[in-house]
């Protein structure tokens, strides 16, 4: 690890334990291997909030924080600790088969964390006697309940104890506090979404020529991902949405298997991620690389709406207050174009709200589960946010010209927001009309 990531993640351990204060004790969980089939695992992906504490992405790791200081059994002489990271024990065979492991020894060199011990080791610190001395403990409780193999077996007498003799320490999860802390992403953090802006968005400039009728969804994904990976995006930030036709108002679309019919909208809502930070792109393209009247008009409305709020992003102004906004431009568009009757019925076509938070999630910094409202409402400079309007016209509405029904269109781009304004981090990305036909005039649209 170098320099600047060691810098970055030990200023969030520092800030994090700042915030949980020195009567508190942290336990964050790494993520262990899922079981596909068989003998067989899903790839390893860490979790994000071990991830930015951290950097580290071996599995069965966990890390404690206790801004008070614990007393750590050392070879010498006990030591004050405030930070421990407890890894997977070196073994040969292990690291023959899957890869190498770090080695607690070797965790202050490689990665600045100042102690460190074998996972095993845990288990002396999940026990009534040493917890009872905290006020609070912040795990991240969704996750740890989701461990596999040793890290599971690890916390059962901890879980176990829980039910049975609670110590008298509050236990908090820490995902909200390590979301509001995530809310504002510092220099290296943008660099990281900025370049997995940029990876995707060199990716979709070279799928948009091998886009043509009778081609399949899953061509387009498969274009897709290849140039994500050979642009250096190390994973995909979601599952990719490839979706022609009627199937772009399923807004989740997740089949990616239909035919591209000739004169269909093809909506792609796919991202590359780079470095564990997500980028979250979507494009609408004419399949035949033209536009017919009725889609353009459709996805000029929604280009509009994507660019008014873009204008108005800046610190201080309201998330709910753009979305607002959004909703307004798509109803006038609809409503000048004699397609909606009533303007208070846009919900039912624009089915869903103009962006989000950004970041190590796609969907990041969300709103509390506790409050119900959006406790990130407000923007920041430093927050990164989509905005991402879209219109959806499904087979059975009647109410809508035939033409239109069956059609989808979201453009979406990805926003820093900055001291004074914001910056378009996918600003390279094609999204005129005119552009899109030039772009795709070349494209086979015979076969
Ligand atoms: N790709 C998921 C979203 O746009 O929210
Ligand atoms: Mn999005
Ligand atoms: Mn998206």
């Amino acid at each position: 690890m170098n320099k600047e990531q060691k810098s970055f993640h030990g200023s969030r351990r520092k800030e994090f334990s700042r915030l949980i204060g020195r009567d508190s004790i942290a336990l964050i969980f790494g993520s262990t291997h899922r079981n596909k089939s068989y003998d067989g695992d899903y790839k390893f992906k860490q979790y994000k909030n071990f991830y930015y504490l951290t950097g580290f992405e071996e599995a069965n790791s966990a890390l404690m924080l206790a801004p008070g200081g614990i007393k750590l059994k050392s070879e010498k002489n006990d030591i004050t600790a405030n930070e421990i990271l407890f890894v997977q024990k070196k073994d040969q065979m292990m690291e023959t088969w899957n890869g190498k492991r770090v080695g607690y020894q070797n965790v202050k060199n490689e990665l600045g964390i100042e102690n460190a011990r074998e996972n095993k080791d845990l288990s002396f610190y999940l026990n009534s006697k040493f917890l009872s001395r905290f006020r609070k403990l912040y795990v991240n409780l969704g996750e740890m309940l989701k461990l596999s193999g040793d890290m599971e077996t690890i916390i059962t007498p901890f879980l176990n104890m829980l039910n049975i003799t609670a110590p008298h320490v509050e236990i908090i999860d820490a995902s909200y506090l390590l979301g509001t802390m995530r809310f504002v992403k510092t220099p290296f953090e943008i660099k990281k979404i900025k370049n997995a802006a940029d990876v995707s968005t060199s990716a979709y400039y070279e799928t948009l020529n091998s886009i043509y009728p009778g081609m399949n969804e899953f061509n387009v994904q498969s274009v897709l991902e290849f140039y994500y990976r050979f642009h250096g995006g190390d994973d995909i930030a979601y599952h990719p949405i490839v979706a022609a036709g009627e199937n772009a108002c399923i807004l989740h679309y997740q089949n990616n298997d239909q035919h591209l019919e000739n004169g269909d909208l093809l909506l792609i809502d796919s991202a590359s991620e780079y470095n564990y930070y997500c980028s979250d792109i979507t494009r609408t393209f004419p399949v035949n690389g033209k536009f017919t009247d009725e889609q353009k008009l459709i996805y000029e409305i929604v280009l509009k709406a994507n660019k008014e709020c873009i204008k108005k992003i800046r610190p201080g102004v309201k998330f709910s207050y753009i979305n607002q906004l959004s909703e307004k431009v798509l109803a006038d568009g609809l409503f000048d174009a004699g397609i909606l009757k009533d303007k208070k019925n846009i919900k039912k076509y624009s089915l869903h709200g103009v962006g989000h938070h950004i970041g190590l999630d796609t969907h990041d910094a969300v709103p509390s589960a506790k409050t119900g409202v959006s406790d990130f409402d407000t923007l920041k400079e430093g927050n990164v946010i989509t905005i991402e309007p879209g219109l959806y016209f499904t087979k059975n509405m009647k109410e809508i010209p035939l033409k239109l029904r069956g059609t989808g269109v979201r453009i979406e781009d990805d926003i820093l927001v900055t001291r004074n304004g914001c910056l378009n981090l996918t600003e390279d990305m094609i999204k005129e009309v005119t552009e899109i036909e030039d772009a795709m005039k070349e494209n086979d649209s015979d076969l």
